[in-house]
């Protein structure tokens, strides 16, 4: 079924749907964007850090091997959330060539829904000569071993509610209308007690975003931290402060659309609320290591140095590009602020 049939049977079914289940639909069902789409690269939707530069993952690769040579020196696991393309696991398995001891003891998961996207991570890593690894579509991990999980750009990808506050609050559903066949948004009041005591914190900005599968799927894999011990990295667009606007975005081939165009062609991508994230993890009482903007961390782990060391020996035009890249993941006007940096721990 078209994703449009399947959103207009869902309405049929339930009186309208709220924007998750909207989202839901959209990313994650059968012909979803994220189940049969390749979203990444210059000639596709959008770009990410590590498809940037090689920098990005080698910086985050030298960190995980300071790490495990500090705190783990034995086998563990590498468990990377929606790795895209491959590119970050790849530059990270290539920096760790530097220390055969952590190649010796990894063992690789990587966590994908998408086909198309695990195909061309199983073309990119099988040139490498690392022990086997495992490919999941949801985080089922069932070993003991100490583990090392990261993601770049994954929990964006989670869905989210709409509330408003206009005196009383609202949330916002969408409804279709069969006369002129389009999807339209309305709002109904809230009634729900416990629903408006959790909006309680967003009363001073008048608007909440607030995605429930993110926080269940965050929660998870901290309790598997606690559990088998070792650190949690988390790189995603993202506040600690609460915004006065929503922030879901649609993008297509680079360019911002509206919610309801290109169903199930278009990412979809909301930020990270940060202080609700580092919430969860002090529930599951792990340390934060750290918070931090993109800039920040990539600075505090030497990818100045780094940088100098690839343009050595290297012409103009290629010193020149790798500057740009430098740029664009450290500039407060392009990645450096907007992308935050959470390090939570169980040692
Ligand atoms: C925005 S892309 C980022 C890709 C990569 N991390 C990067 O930085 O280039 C999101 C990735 O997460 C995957 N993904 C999104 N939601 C997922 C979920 N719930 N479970 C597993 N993979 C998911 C997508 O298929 C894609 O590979």
């Amino acid at each position: 079924m078209k994703i449009r049939d399947l959103i207009i049977s869902q309405i049929k079914k339930k009186g309208k749907i709220d924007v998750s289940e909207f989202i839901d639909l959209c990313q994650f069902s059968n012909k979803g964007y994220y189940i049969n789409n390749d979203p990444i690269g210059q000639n596709n939707d959008f770009i990410t850090s590590p498809e940037i530069s090689q920098m990005f993952g080698e910086i985050i690769g030298m960190f995980f091997i300071n790490f495990w040579k500090k705190n783990i020196k034995g086998d563990f696991n590498l468990i990377e959330l929606g790795p895209g393309t491959g590119t970050l696991i790849e530059d990270i398995i290539r920096t760790a060539k530097l220390s055969k001891d952590f190649l010796n003891s990894v063992n690789i998961f990587l966590i994908e829904k998408n086909d198309a996207l695990i195909k061309k991570q199983k073309e990119r890593l099988s040139n490498y000569n690392v022990k086997k690894i495992n490919w999941f579509k949801d985080f089922e991990i069932r070993n003991d071993k100490p583990s090392i999980v990261y993601s770049n750009e994954f929990f964006d990808c989670f869905s989210v509610r709409h509330f408003f506050k206009k005196n009383k609050w609202y949330e916002k559903f969408i409804n279709y209308n069969y006369s002129q066949k389009i999807f339209q948004f309305e709002s109904e009041e809230i009634n729900n007690s416990k629903l408006l005591q959790s909006l309680a914190k967003y009363n001073h900005v008048e608007i909440a975003e607030i995605s429930n599968s993110r926080k269940n799927y965050y929660e998870k894999v901290c309790k598997f931290i606690k559990k088998n011990k070792g650190i949690f990295l988390t790189i995603d667009y993202g506040y600690k402060v609460l915004p006065k606007n929503f922030s879901l975005q649609t993008i297509f081939r680079h360019k911002k659309t509206h919610l309801f165009e290109n169903l199930g062609n278009q990412d979809i991508s909301a930020h990270v609320d940060f202080d609700e994230l580092i919430k969860v993890a002090n529930e599951n009482n792990l340390k934060i290591e750290s918070f931090s903007n993109q800039k920040d961390f990539l600075l505090g782990c030497g990818l100045n140095d780094r940088k100098k060391k690839l343009q050595k020996n290297k012409d103009e035009i290629v010193s020149k590009k790798i500057e740009l890249d430098y740029e664009r993941l450290t500039s407060k006007s392009q990645m450096g602020d907007i992308f935050k940096v959470l390090i939570t721990s169980c040692l």
